[in-house]
């Protein structure tokens, strides 16, 4: 089957590079942006736009500490998709993951995998390479200083009405997210060009691919020869130039594909 082939891929490849949407994240129970149930239904994008946030801080934070409720209520733990890719990442097998996430289960999935490798001669040394393309929803970063720390504390006190919430410098803090309306680093940016034009294998995860860079990070590793691998539960405007497209679940088509390539 078509998993098959991209397993074969995946063994051959010197570098394979996943890139990660929010729909590795559903199964653990953190919503996703489109479709049905998601929360771009229950709220309108603008309400979190950059413009808005330096316009009307006071009600950018009200209102995100609602998003913030409504997306990441109660634990969440990375699932078996999550760990499947810390675990490939951990083995050498993946040069690196890309997420659009903000909800740090990447990190978490590979604390939870730990550095005991299956196969010490291709095993990475340094630390797991995760690179949060929009930023990390569980901290705040303070817009004069940029000191960045835990929000947790800082979401409880916009939530008792401390708005908009201030850092010791008297700066305001902004959640550690890429807002829309506001460019990505161009670091994190040119790095995730970078992987996707050096990669053999670009596995898409997850994602709807309809945002940028999510819609023309799979075209440019396919221009530069890599195989493509979309793995969603529905279409993509980008299924037309992938190898290989799966539309399971991730937390089935993940551990199989990685069973597949281990055999
Ligand atoms: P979307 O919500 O746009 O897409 C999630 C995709 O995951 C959908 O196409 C679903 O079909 C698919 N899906 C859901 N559950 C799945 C499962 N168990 N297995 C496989 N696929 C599943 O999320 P993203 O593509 O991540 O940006 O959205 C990209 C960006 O748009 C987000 O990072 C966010 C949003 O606005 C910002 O906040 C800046």
């Amino acid at each position: 089957g078509d998993l098959e082939r991209l397993a074969d891929d995946v063994r051959r490849a010197d570098t394979v590079v996943a890139f990660t949407g929010a729909g590795i994240s559903a199964p653990s129970g953190v919503p996703t942006f489109r479709g049905d149930d998601g929360v771009w239904e229950r709220f309108d994008e603008r309400q979190f736009a950059y413009g808005r946030f330096q316009r009307d801080p006071e009600g950018f934070w009200e209102d995100r500490v609602e998003l913030q409720r409504t997306m990441f209520d109660g634990d969440f733990e990375p699932n078996a998709a999550h760990e499947v890719l810390a675990a490939m990442e951990r083995d050498g097998d993946l040069e690196a993951i890309l997420t659009q996430n903000t909800d740090g289960l990447h990190g978490e999935a590979a604390a939870a995998v730990g550095d005991e490798t299956t196969d010490p001669n291709t095993a990475r040394d340094a630390e797991p390479t995760v690179l949060e393309l929009h930023g990390n929803s569980q901290r705040v970063r303070c817009t004069d200083c940029g000191n960045s720390r835990d929000g947790d504390p800082i979401f409880e006190r916009a939530a008792d009405g401390d708005l908009p919430p201030t850092c010791d410098c008297g700066g305001v803090f902004k959640p550690d997210v890429v807002l829309f309306g506001e460019q990505l680093p161009g670091a994190v940016i040119q790095r995730a060009r970078s992987l996707a034009r050096e990669s053999d294998v670009f596995l898409a995860i997850g994602s709807s691919l309809v945002v940028e860079p999510a819609a023309s990070l799979p075209r440019l590793a396919a221009s530069t020869g890599a195989t493509v691998g979309i793995l969603n539960l529905e279409s993509t405007p980008v299924d037309g130039i992938a190898d290989v497209v799966s539309r399971e679940d991730v937390t089935d088509s993940l551990p199989r594909l990685r069973d597949l390539v281990l055999e």
